[in-house]
């Protein structure tokens, strides 16, 4: 929560809720509000809205709702001092430095800004070799038969590691200690124990972290020399699971089209962006791992993947598959045809041919279905197989509807008795772990206007605020409502200034949701006739509801003299009506 006077709550006022929202988020404006797709479950047509000026959002389908830092909490799975820290930064509101809390911490940090910068410096001395002496003249004449100009190099910045061995080492020395040398991964021992380059005679890409500094390089060998890609190990500021090769340069697109393309490797990436497809991203090497998906996440939930088509290409696509279903991505699968690499079909189809084949790039379960058709299916056990295959991934759409549409499918394809495959679906999806939203708990009661209306006047009412908590309490208006419980934290907090996050934290999650559900109506003019008939409508309900009470009373075992007082009660009561 933010509280009062906090650096969060600075956060809270500056920061604009639709332009955070909007960088994960397609916002329309449509009224008041605007809408899009709800980035926490699936859906087709958009029930997600954010309040400009309460600055909320809340998904009328799965009941998702908060400020700003849930938002982002939830989104990036991460912490709230995180969230506002992220919040601030993409609303450029300068974070305080956090202090470094031991020495060791500070001596940290500085080696990785001083590793950072070493990067910086061999990119530059990498790109400086090609087209220098005659192996650098070689590499160019490498890269230019590949279909990559100068300007294709200048902008990937692409290098060559000369074959001397210590040709960086020289260049470095004079201006980082050893230690550091011998950290940024860049360089290797001999047996001797002298330092030598570890990256000689490739073609050097640059790795940028997703703010686009150079945090390592894959190294390519020229002719057959193995291995065919070396790649820098693990350093203080690289891991690899967590880096996804052109991150940096896609973000934009990937966010802005909301969707991206996954390709294996160095080449691919650069071949797919120069075709002005910039919403690409390599995972270098086979399969996907979960920290990149989450990167990934932070940008697009809809991918193509586009894998080579070899074996280890299918066997890292289906993998992958897993794991994107698994964070409940939209996956589509593009085998490119004659077992091209994405970097070769476009060099010889060109780029037309590839958006055209990526327009009409299927389903994940379209491809799977045609991976299980090339199964041999002519024996029992050969269908129990395919179907085992094909299983898993039905199980995890989230759609009922769409399981039993795709069950039928199969059973068609594979030529499996339908009911025999429904069976093992039931059963699976009974074990399923993630079961979708929204759950039944969650869904909204039925509350009618007045009390509505009342809420929002309890909220945003300044100038009444007060005297309508007061009605309610005198009256005991609120009681056995549906929205007794958030109207009675309403009237409880009538003295403080209302803020919608509060609120709800202090609320069940049903009620939060319903709150903020009713935050996003439009208000009437809140005038204090309006809130005097809305009272009134509160007021004949509790009659009525007294009203009932008493005629089961009387219909009931009542005593001559008992039966009298209730009658008179009665009358009184239907008198009051009457009057409204
Ligand atoms: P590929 O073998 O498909 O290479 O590996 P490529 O990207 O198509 O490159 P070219 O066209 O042959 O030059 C795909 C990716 O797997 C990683 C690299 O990131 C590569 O781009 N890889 C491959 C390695 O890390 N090491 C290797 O030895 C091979
Ligand atoms: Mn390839």
């Amino acid at each position: 929560m933010a509280e009062a006077g906090s650096f969060a709550e600075k956060v809270k006022q500056q920061a604009d809720i639709v332009r955070v929202i909007g960088e994960y988020v397609r916002l329309k404006k449509t009224g008041q509000n605007f809408t899009g797709l709800c980035p926490f479950h699936q859906e087709k047509s958009p029930s997600f809205a954010v309040h400009p000026v309460k600055q909320i959002y809340h998904c009328f389908g799965c009941g998702a709702g908060g400020d700003v830092f849930k938002f982002v909490q939830e989104m990036d799975k991460c912490p709230f001092p995180e969230a506002i820290r992220i919040v601030a930064e993409k609303s450029g509101i300068p974070v305080p430095r956090p202090r470094e809390r031991s020495p060791e911490e500070h001596r940290e940090n500085q080696q990785r800004s001083a590793l950072v910068e070493m990067h910086r410096e061999a990119a530059v001395f990498f790109a400086r070799q090609l087209n220098e002496g005659q192996e650098g003249k070689i590499a160019a004449g490498y890269l230019e038969d590949r279909g990559l100009n100068r300007e294709a190099i200048t902008r990937f910045g692409l290098g060559w590691a000369p074959s001397s061995g210590d040709a960086l080492l020289r260049y470095l020395k004079s201006r980082y200690q050893e230690k550091l040398l011998e950290a940024s991964g860049l360089f290797s021992r001999n047996e001797s124990g002298r330092l030598y380059d570890r990256f000689r005679k490739r073609i050097m890409f640059p790795i940028s972290n997703d703010s686009g500094k150079v945090i390592a390089f894959g190294g390519r060998a020229m002719g057959d020399d193995m291995p065919k890609y070396m790649n820098s190990p693990e350093t203080p500021i690289y891991t690899k699971s967590n880096v996804l090769y052109h991150l940096d340069r896609a973000k934009e697109e990937l966010r802005k089209s909301d969707f991206g393309v996954l390709v294996e490797g160095y080449m691919d990436a650069i071949a797919v962006a120069r075709a002005g497809i910039t919403n690409v991203v390599a995972s270098c090497g086979t399969s996907l791992a979960e920290p990149q998906i989450k990167l990934l996440a932070r940008f697009t939930h809809r991918v193509v993947v586009n894998y080579d088509p070899d074996t280890a290409g299918q066997v890292a696509t289906e993998r992958s598959l897993t794991l994107l279903l698994e964070k409940e991505f939209d996956v589509r699968v593009l085998a490119l045809p004659g077992g091209a690499d994405p970097d070769k079909f476009l060099k010889e189809q060109g780029a037309e041919a590839y958006r055209k084949l990526l327009a009409q790039a299927p389903p994940y379960l379209d491809y799977l279905i045609g991976r299980a058709r090339q199964m041999d299916r002519t024996t029992a056990a050969g269908k129990v197989a395919a179907l085992n295959f094909l299983m898993p991934y039905v199980q995890r759409l989230p759609n009922r509807l769409l399981r039993s549409e795709w069950a039928t499918r199969i059973a068609s394809e594979l030529r499996v008795d339908e009911p025999v495959l429904r069976e093992a679906l039931k059963r699976a999806a009974n074990e399923r772990r993630s079961e979708v939203k929204p759950r039944a708990e969650l869904l909204t009661p039925v509350v009618k206007p007045a009390e509505r209306q009342l809420i929002r006047m309890l909220i945003e009412a300044g100038g009444f605020r007060e005297k309508l908590a007061h009605e309610l309490v005198s009256g005991a208006l609120h009681r056995g409502l549906e929205s007794e419980k958030i109207l009675e934290l309403l009237i409880s907090k009538v003295g403080e200034a209302p803020d919608p996050t509060t609120l709800g934290a202090a609320l069940e999650e049903k009620d939060r949701r319903l709150l903020f559900e009713i935050l996003f109506e439009t208000s009437g003019e809140a005038t204090w006739e309006s809130a005097e008939s809305c009272l009134s409508v509160l007021r004949s309900r509790r009659d009525e509801a007294e009203l009932a009470v008493l005629q089961q009373k009387i219909e009931s075992k009542a005593s001559p003299s008992e039966l009298n007082r209730l009658l008179t009660q009665r009358l009184e009561l239907q008198k009051k009506l009457a009057q409204r």
